[in-house]
C-alpha cells in the first residue's frame, strides 16, 4: 500500500485516478477546493491553492507519489517548493498541447515544446500549452529530473466532460435518421483517443514504479472513418435486443462546407467532434508517437470498447446534453441545405 497525494481530484481524470488508486488498496489524499465532489473513499483536503496555507495539511507527510494535475505555473511552483524535496515519486500531467509544433506526424517526446511563460503569469486559456510547458520545466528543475511528465493527447471515455469522445457513439445510439457524417473521413483525418481509465492506470503504475522522463499518453491511431465505424458498431452492440440500434442512413457532409455553414471542427457547440481543421499546421495532430509510453507499460483497451462503455453510461440520454457536436435542429438544418 502506497501513500499517494493527488493535487486535484474533483475533475474527471482526478476522480478516475482516485477510484483506481483506492481499488488498488493505496491510501489516496486529494487536495482541491471541492467545486465538484471528491471520489468516495478519498481523503479530501479542501484547500485553495492560491492561499498561503494551502499545503499545510499535507506538507509534513511522506508521500510515495505526488500526482500534479495543474495548468497554473504558480501552483506548480508552490507545490514543488513545499513537497518536491521529500516526495519519493512525482508525476506531472501535462498535455500534447505543450508541443510547439503540431504539423509533424509521428513526432516523439524529443519534439520542441512551447516557450515557458514567466512563472508569475496567471494561466490564461489561450496560453494553456505554454502554461503546461512552464509547469514541466519547473517540475524537471526542482525535482532534478526525477519526475515523470505524462503528455496526454485526447482523453476519452464514459463521463467525458468535453463530449468530444462521446458524440459519435451516442449519436449512433439515437434513433434520429439520417446521421450527418463527414464525407471522405479518411482523407486527412486521424484520431487518437486514450481511455481515461487506461491513462489513470498508466499514471499510477509508472509513477509508483518511479519511472522518469517524458511520455506521450495517446490512444492507438485510427482514421476518422475507422473511428466512426467503431462508434456505429458500438451503438449496435450495446443496444438492448428488444430495441435494437437503428440501421442508420449516413448523410455525407462535405467538410469544405464547414466554414460557410459555421460548423466548428474538433469540439464545442455546433461542431463536428474529432474533425480536425484543414490547416496543414495540424498535419501531425492525433498522430503522435506512442512508442515511449508503450515501452513504459501503457496498456490500452480498444476504441470500440471505450465507445461501448460510453453508450452504456449514456443510458439512452443521447447527445442533447453534450458540450460538443451538432444539436438535433442544427443537424437537420444542415441536411436540408
Ligand atoms: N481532457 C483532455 O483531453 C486532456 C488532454 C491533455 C491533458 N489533459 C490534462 O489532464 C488533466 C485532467 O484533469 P481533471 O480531469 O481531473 O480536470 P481538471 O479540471 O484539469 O483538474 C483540475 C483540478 O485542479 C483543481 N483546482 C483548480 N483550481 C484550484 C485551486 N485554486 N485550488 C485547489 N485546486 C484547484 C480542481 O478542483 P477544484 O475546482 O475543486 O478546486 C480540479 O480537481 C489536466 O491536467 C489536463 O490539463 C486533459
Amino acid at each position: 500500500m502506497s501513500k499517494i497525494l493527488l493535487l486535484g481530484g474533483t475533475g474527471w481524470l482526478g476522480k478516475t485516478l482516485s477510484r483506481l488508486a483506492l481499488e488498488g488498496n493505496h491510501r489516496l489524499t486529494a487536495l482541491a477546493r471541492g467545486t465538484e465532489a471528491f471520489a468516495p473513499g478519498a481523503t479530501a483536503v479542501v484547500a485553495d491553492r492560491a492561499a498561503p496555507d494551502a499545503y499545510a495539511k499535507v506538507e509534513k507527510d511522506d508521500w510515495d507519489l505526488v500526482i500534479e494535475l495543474t495548468s497554473t505555473p504558480e501552483f506548480a511552483r508552490e507545490a514543488l517548493g513545499r513537497l518536491g524535496g521529500t516526495a519519493r515519486n512525482w508525476v506531472f500531467v501535462s498535455s500534447c498541447s505543450a508541443y510547439a509544433d503540431q504539423s509533424e506526424p509521428g513526432a516523439d517526446e524529443t519534439a520542441r515544446v512551447l516557450n515557458p511563460l514567466a512563472v508569475d503569469d496567471r494561466h490564461a486559456e489561450p496560453d494553456y500549452g505554454r502554461a503546461k510547458s512552464t509547469c514541466e520545466e519547473l517540475s524537471r528543475r526542482v525535482r532534478d529530473g526525477r519526475v515523470l511528465v505524462v503528455r496526454p493527447g485526447l482523453i476519452g471515455g464514459p463521463g467525458d466532460p468535453s463530449g468530444r469522445s462521446s458524440y459519435w457513439p451516442l449519436r449512433f445510439a439515437e434513433s434520429r435518421d439520417p446521421v450527418l457524417v463527414p464525407a471522405d473521413p479518411d482523407s486527412r483525418q486521424s484520431v487518437q483517443i486514450l481511455d481515461v481509465r487506461d491513462l489513470a492506470a498508466f499514471i499510477l503504475d509508472a509513477g509508483l514504479a518511479g519511472l522518469h522522463g517524458f511520455a506521450n499518453a495517446v490512444g492507438a491511431q485510427h482514421t476518422l472513418g475507422q473511428a466512426l465505424g467503431m462508434a456505429r458498431d458500438a451503438a449496435a452492440a450495446v443496444a438492448p435486443t428488444e430495441a435494437p440500434a437503428p440501421a442508420h442512413t449516413l448523410a455525407e457532409y462535405d467538410l469544405a462546407r464547414m466554414e460557410g455553414d459555421r460548423v466548428n471542427p474538433w469540439a464545442g457547440p455546433r461542431s463536428l467532434p474529432l474533425v480536425l481543421p484543414a490547416d496543414p499546421e495540424f498535419a501531425g495532430f492525433a498522430r503522435r508517437s506512442d512508442a515511449r509510453a508503450l515501452s513504459m507499460g501503457l496498456r490500452r483497451r480498444s476504441l470500440r470498447e471505450t465507445f461501448e462503455d460510453i453508450v452504456r453510461a449514456g443510458d439512452g440520454t443521447g447527445t442533447a446534453s453534450l458540450r460538443s457536436g451538432l444539436a438535433a435542429e442544427e443537424e437537420t438544418a444542415l441536411l436540408l441545405r
